[in-house]
């Protein structure tokens, strides 16, 4: 569903009843890399997400930075009337979910920190991101979303879900080269994260090359009273990888922080 929160056009889905819990998709993706986990979520809480600027049906509309995502999260909440939610974000969705961390703290219940880090990108990752950028801006997103599924997924992975990681990364090609561009800029959040107040939990795929399980225990070991769950033989895209553990971790930890109080 396509939806105005302020000046921005969004696509946005939610289901349930419950406390809230806002879903921040990585990046090569959009609202449907959290397909897997919306229903068993929803049978406690009410599960909103919706897709990036320049993601799924969401329109570019200009450049953005990571900070912009996480005030387009804040919009989301105060256009469906949403005091305080639990934030999710995978990868790039937590890079965004640390931005709303900094930004927003007060309307944030608890956090979700999957497959991602706080540190800002090195020189190394950073030449990666101009080569995205080059390779889509003269083969196009196909050509990028060619390379992913390798990158993304642990390589026990199976044919079905590359494929489907594979269609699901081609995104609007201005909409990635822009997202690629937000996160070369994106800040060093490391030493926010002790500001963090609310219950906190990092999600790891053990096979996560990308982020891998020494970033989840870092950030783990700078927010207060964090804790680190690795899921084994899974790479970054550990939700879409191992939906049934993923989906067991999120809502022993939602139910503890959000139900049992
Ligand atoms: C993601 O999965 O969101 C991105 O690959 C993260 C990144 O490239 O830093």
């Amino acid at each position: 569903m396509q939806r105005r929160f302020e000046q921005i056009e969004l696509e946005y889905a939610e289901a349930g009843q419950g406390p809230v819990v806002l879903l921040l998709h990585g990046f090569a993706c959009d609202l449907r890399m959290w397909d897997d986990n919306v229903a068993q979520l929803a049978e406690k809480f009410r599960v909103v997400r919706f897709s990036f600027r320049g993601a799924g049906a969401s329109p570019l509309d200009g450049n953005f930075s990571i900070d912009d995502l996480a005030d387009d999260a804040l919009r989301v909440l105060d256009g469906l009337k949403i005091p305080l939610a639990a934030i999710v974000g995978l990868s790039m969705g937590g890079y965004v979910a640390l931005a709303f961390a900094r930004r927003h703290a007060a309307r944030m219940s608890a956090l979700v920190l999957v497959d991602t880090k706080a540190a800002a990108d090195s020189d190394a990752a950073k030449a990666m991101r101009d080569q995205g950028v080059q390779l889509i801006e003269q083969y196009g997103a196909r050509a990028f979303a060619a390379t992913v599924p390798e990158r993304l997924l642990a390589p026990s992975a199976n044919a079905v879900l590359r494929e489907r990681v594979r269609e699901m990364a081609v995104q609007p090609d201005a909409g990635m080269i822009t997202a690629l561009k937000a996160m070369r800029a994106r800040p060093d959040r490391t030493r926010e994260l002790s500001l963090i107040r609310c219950p906190t939990l990092c999600v790891v795929g053990e096979n996560d090359i990308l982020t891998p399980p020494e970033e989840a225990h870092a950030m783990a070991a700078r927010i207060p009273g964090a804790r680190v769950h690795v899921i084994p033989h899974v790479g970054h895209m550990s939700n879409l990888e191992a939906p049934t553990e993923f989906n067991t971790v999120l809502l022993d930890f939602l139910s503890t922080e959000l139900l049992a109080r």
